[in-house]
């Protein structure tokens, strides 16, 4: 019988990068993987099955990877959410705070219209503050936030408790 690996499976640990401490989920090797690829890309968007999506908006950087997968899958547009700087065209912006530093994120200030529903997708959640950062600007569009979904939840760092605080669904493959 071949063996039927989880996604979980796929993920390595690459200790202190990208600092001193830091136990580092490392997607790659599940993104390099056919199987795993399919198989996280489905899992992600099986809750989801039914439900209205009008665009779906990606973490950067690997939440580009997924985002741009399942849009693909669901036949409609992606959004990205950048790092300051990044975009081209007027933006507006969030602060936040992660595990290991500060930064702020932006999205394009036309990329959502009112009243549209969008799914968020990142590769992990750890104290959930660029999502939340992310969540805000969706909110601040009009848009309305139907679910957040990673691949991985650090539960220790928060970042689920956090997100339902503020209402939303979190679905997570793995922890
Ligand atoms: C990682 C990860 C999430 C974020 C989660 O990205 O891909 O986007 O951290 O952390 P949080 O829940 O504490 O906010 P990172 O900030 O390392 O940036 P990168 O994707 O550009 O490498
Ligand atoms: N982002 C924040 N913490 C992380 C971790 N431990 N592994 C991968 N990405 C992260």
């Amino acid at each position: 019988m071949p063996q039927i690996n989880s996604v979980k499976d796929y993920i390595r640990t690459i200790v202190d990068f990208p600092h001193e401490g830091i136990m580092f989920r490392d997607v790659t090797t599940l993104f390099a993987d056919p199987r795993g690829f399919r198989m996280a890309i489905d899992q992600l968007l099986h809750p989801y099955a039914g439900a209205q999506i009008d665009k779906v908006v990606g973490l950067e950087a690997r939440g580009f990877i997924l985002g741009g997968a399942i849009a693909h899958q669901l036949s409609k547009g992606f959004v990205p959410i950048r790092k300051k700087g990044k975009l081209p065209a007027a933006t507006i912006a969030e602060e936040y705070k992660l595990e290991y530093g500060e930064a702020v994120v932006e999205i394009h200030d036309d990329a959502l219209q009112p009243g549209e529903k969008v799914l968020i997708v990142d590769d992990l959640l750890a104290t959930g503050g660029t999502c939340e950062a992310g969540i805000k600007l969706c909110e601040r569009l009009g848009a309305e936030v139907i679910g957040c979904a990673f691949i991985v939840d650090l539960p220790d760092l928060g970042g689920r408790r956090r997100l339902q605080a503020m209402g939303m669904d979190v679905h997570a493959l793995c922890e």
